[in-house]
């Protein structure tokens, strides 16, 4: 009986080291920030150097989600580079990267006036 029991144990761990080595095969998830491509940014001045630039750490979209004036973005900027040491570029390559996140990423509109309004209170 013992001996079955070892078979059957044995077999068990045959199965799994299978399904292992099934699983390591399977295809990469489909989505990585990868996927973002310098085309699908706005046209204009910069774009590649924006992109290549704020990319190389994370997604564009951390880029994209915020809107600033062209200030703002210049003190970002500063800050990737003493916190997180991005390369400090300066001169001709900064105006024109902090022109085109200027123009391209704005700040938002204000919330129009009264702000938000609760589609559930009373009319
Ligand atoms: C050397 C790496 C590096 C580069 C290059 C870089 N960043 Fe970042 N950035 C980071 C890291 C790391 C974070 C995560 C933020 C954190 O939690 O502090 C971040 C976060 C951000 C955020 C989000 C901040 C928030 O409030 O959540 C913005 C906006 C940003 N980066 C803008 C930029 C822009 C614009 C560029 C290109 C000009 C850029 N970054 C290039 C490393 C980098």
């Amino acid at each position: 009986m013992t001996h079955v029991v070892r078979w059957l144990a044995g077999l068990a761990v045959g199965v799994s080291i299978m399904a292992v080595q099934a699983r390591a095969q399977a295809p990469a998830p489909a989505f990585t920030p990868k996927d973002e491509r310098v085309e699908d940014l706005p046209e204009g001045p910069g774009r590649e150097e924006t992109f290549g630039l704020c990319t190389a750490c994370h997604g564009y979209r951390l880029v994209s989600n915020q809107g600033m004036a062209r200030d703002k973005w210049d003190e970002t900027m500063t800050w990737m580079t003493e916190r997180h040491g991005m390369p400090d570029i300066q001169g001709a390559d900064r105006d024109l990267i902090l022109d085109y996140l200027a123009t391209h990423h704005p700040p938002k509109a204000p919330a129009r006036a009264g702000g938000f309004r609760n589609p559930f209170a009373p009319q």
